[in-house]
């Protein structure tokens, strides 16, 4: 099965790494003081489990993907998973405390049917945790800045829409809710650029449309030069009900 989304570990670790602790601090200060002790969450479209595992001291979290080597990714990880639709979630009214998804409304036919599905299966919130905007990615120097357009077009061709982090807001208001929408704040040094930088680059490669090979070599001396820098910006909406 051809799953919208499929996205290898190691770029979800990285992306879990440069969230987990704003994500931690987003529910410590504005979501976990108004919900029961160790309240019940349902992390919709989970993946292999890494976000789910990051927060589990905090929550008791089920799992659940449309894709069954995902869900038996998170059972070998000792989650609870289950398999299931975003757009029909296979669970009663109200079921969970907290209903959320991270890095999936931009792969999503219909991203509105799910955020319903999430209002009406979660008492107390529903958190979009991270959605990317990819049209407002910045990369330094100038030679590498048709990245931007090649993984726009890239991430279409794939069926996804680049510039979801932009439309939450919209996508909140057409379900009737209000929320607070941000962006995950960022912070660069060159250890951790260097250590990640194979990995994103093998990422960009097999996301931009083109190919991106032929500024490979742009990319090397502006890493070795320690010039390189780039971002995404990455946003969330909280929405207590
Ligand atoms: C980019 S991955 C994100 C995984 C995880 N949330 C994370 O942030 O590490 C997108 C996930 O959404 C899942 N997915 C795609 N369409 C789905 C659907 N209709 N219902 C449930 N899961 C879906 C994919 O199988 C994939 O595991």
């Amino acid at each position: 099965m051809n799953v919208p989304g499929a996205t290898g570990e190691g770029q979800l670790e990285r992306q879990s790494a440069w969230l987990a602790e704003h994500w931690s601090w987003l529910l410590d200060t504005r979501v976990l003081p108004s919900l029961p002790q160790n309240p019940s969450a349902l992390d919709v479209g989970s993946g292999p489990g890494i976000v789910a595992a990051s927060l589990s001291s905090r929550m008791d979290i089920t799992c659940m993907d449309i894709d069954h080597d995902a869900v038996a990714r998170c059972r070998s990880r000792g989650l609870r998973a289950v398999h299931g639709d975003a757009h029909l979630l296979p669970f009663e009214d109200r079921s969970f405390d907290v209903a959320y998804c991270s890095f999936v409304l931009l792969w999503l036919r219909d991203p509105e049917r799910a955020l319903r599905e999430m209002l009406r299966t979660s008492r107390h919130a529903v958190l979009l945790l991270a959605e990317p905007d990819h049209g407002g990615r910045i990369d330094h120097p100038d030679a590498l800045r048709p990245l931007r357009q090649m993984i726009v077009d890239g991430l279409r061709g794939e069926g996804a829409e680049p510039l979801m982090g932009r439309r939450l807001r919209a996508l909140c208001s057409s379900c009737g809710v209000d929320a607070e929408i941000g962006i995950h704040p960022g912070s660069w040094d060159m250890r951790r650029m260097r250590s990640e930088a194979e990995g994103e680059w093998d990422w960009i490669e097999r996301t931009a449309v083109e190919g991106a090979s032929h500024l490979r070599d742009e990319w090397a001396s502006a890493l070795a030069a320690g010039t390189l820098f780039t971002h995404s910006p990455i946003f969330y909406a909280l929405i207590m009900k």
